[in-house]
């Protein structure tokens, strides 16, 4: 529910048009809060521009993960001063506001040291964004909101009145619980919490009606989902979408992340049963040693993981898998790393994601006396990314060959062309009409490129 007395108040300056520009670092979830930050703004006559010059609100959406995530926020928002105090010089008032993990773990320090931040809110507090921007304009000082409300933001974002193209993130759980050693995520997302079924079901019919054909259920860990349903039983990930496949017009359905623990006999059995799930599991495993998985607070072993993959893999021999490493957790060994390497050359995956640990503050591994040199990091990260960059070019082209449904998403980069995803999430590009955007057709992948496949659509093919 919007704030109306703001609308009612900005009635007068309708006349003028208001912008707005949001910058989006991290993971899918954030892109989905972006989105949803327009949808909140846009009732109030803010429309999204690309140019930051333009904008009477720009919205720094950040992300805490890895790295310099603090620095990098503060050297953003000096270039988003310089933008404000330009527009300053021309007569035009322009509000900085600053979203996301690193918003809600460092709120205080960010004022502190950028006063020309006016806005400061967490990943669930942006509904509130409408009176934030309304006291901002009674200029009753700098906004901070990084608490974590007793009610759910979900309850108060209006429904999407525009779509970013075919396909769509939808937040269906959020929060964790977990507390892995290194993770941050915890303490900016807050608890674990699941939307209720027919809240989800109304923005996916909404988003098909405005034409998404894809959509990716989104959460921390997704297939721990249970959401209250409509018939009163809670319902898992599995029931939901299989009522989601019934959706006219939505054809696939994907869903990350997940976490192994909660991989159950049930969602394996539905990569198998329901031909809208798509063949592409993202499941991080981390590491590979049971040392470091015990020291990260996984609640599984290596044995465990490889088990679990041998079940998804009987149940659909074909899935993309796809996982996320850590290298260098605090104790990591050699032979820790070497435990590490020996699970990806057994598994094999179709993608994946490897990162150097970073210590983040307020978790526990970031504390440990046992931090392995960076030098050995580098190392180690290298020798996997290359193994890892193998397995992915090994993949793509053991789809050659093959005459697969590619979901047209977008224009080629070359004249003539168009492009779209295969349900292994590899990327495909044809000679084809631009009117086939938005529609599901057969290829005959011919060629694997770099990072994308090309092909020919297979003439006689009609929208699948
Ligand atoms: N919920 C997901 C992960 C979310 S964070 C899961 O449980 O797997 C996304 C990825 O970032 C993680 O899988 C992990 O590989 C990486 N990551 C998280 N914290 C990190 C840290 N402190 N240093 C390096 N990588 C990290
Ligand atoms: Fe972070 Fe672990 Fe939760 Fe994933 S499961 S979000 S890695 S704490
Ligand atoms: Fe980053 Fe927060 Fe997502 S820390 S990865 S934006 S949950």
């Amino acid at each position: 529910m919007v704030d109306t007395s703001f609308s009612n108040m900005t009635h007068s300056t309708q006349a003028t048009e208001r912008f707005l520009h949001v910058i989006t670092w991290g993971c899918q979830m954030n892109v989905y809060d972006s989105n949803r930050m327009v949808d909140l703004l846009r009732p109030l006559g803010y429309k999204v521009t690309d140019k930051s010059e333009k904008a009477d609100i720009l919205i720094l959406n950040t992300c805490h993960i890895r790295d310099k995530a603090t620095e990098k926020v503060f050297s953003e928002l000096g270039r988003l001063r310089q933008i404000k105090e330009y527009r300053e010089e021309q007569g035009q008032e322009t509000i900085i506001a600053v979203a996301g993990c690193v918003a809600q773990a460092e709120g205080e320090i960010i004022l502190k040291r950028a006063p020309y931040v006016d806005i400061v809110f967490g990943p669930q507090t942006y509904h509130r964004l409408p009176k934030m921007i309304l006291d901002i304009a009674r200029k009753s000082g700098n906004v901070i909101e990084t608490d974590f409300p007793v009610e759910s933001k979900f309850d108060f974002l209006p429904a999407p009145e525009e779509a970013q193209g075919h396909t769509a993130f939808l937040t269906i759980q959020e929060g964790c619980d977990k507390f892995c050693s290194f993770c941050v995520v915890p303490y900016t997302r807050g608890a674990e919490e699941s939307r209720p079924v027919q809240a989800i079901i109304d923005e996916a019919t909404r988003l098909c009606e405005l034409g998404v054909k894809e959509i990716s259920l989104l959460g921390q860990n997704v297939n721990a989902y249970h959401g209250q349903g409509p018939d009163g039983n809670i319902w898992d990930l599995v029931k939901l979408a299989e009522k989601l496949s019934t959706i006219p017009g939505l054809k696939r359905i994907r869903y990350t992340t997940s976490h192994p623990n909660d991989m159950s006999d049930s969602l394996i059995a539905a990569h198998r049963d329901l031909p809208a799930l798509m063949p592409f599991l993202h499941l991080p495993v981390q590491s590979g040693s049971d040392r470091v998985l015990k020291a990260m607070n996984r609640g599984h072993t290596a044995k465990e993981y490889y088990e679990l993959v041998d079940k998804i893999k009987k149940a659909r021999p074909d899935i993309a898998l796809s996982s996320d490493f850590i290298i260098g957790h605090p104790g990591e060994s050699i032979d820790d790393f070497k435990a590490t390497m020996k699970l990806v050359n057994d598994i094999t995956f179709a993608m994946a994601y490897s990162f150097k640990y970073s210590p983040r503050p307020g978790t526990s591994a970031a504390v440990s006396t046992n931090q392995v040199l960076e030098n050995e990091k580098d190392a180690r990260l290298q020798e996997l990314q290359t193994v890892l960059k193998d397995q992915q070019t090994k993949f793509n082209q053991d789809t050659v060959g093959r005459t697969i449904p590619i979901l047209f998403t977008n224009k080629g980069r070359k004249e003539g062309q168009i492009a779209g995803k295969s349900p292994y999430l590899q990327a495909v590009h044809v000679q084809g009409d631009e009117s086939l955007i938005g529609q599901e057709h057969l290829v005959e992948v011919n060629e694997c490129l770099t990072f994308s496949l090309s092909g020919n659509l297979v003439k006689e093919s009609i929208p699948l």
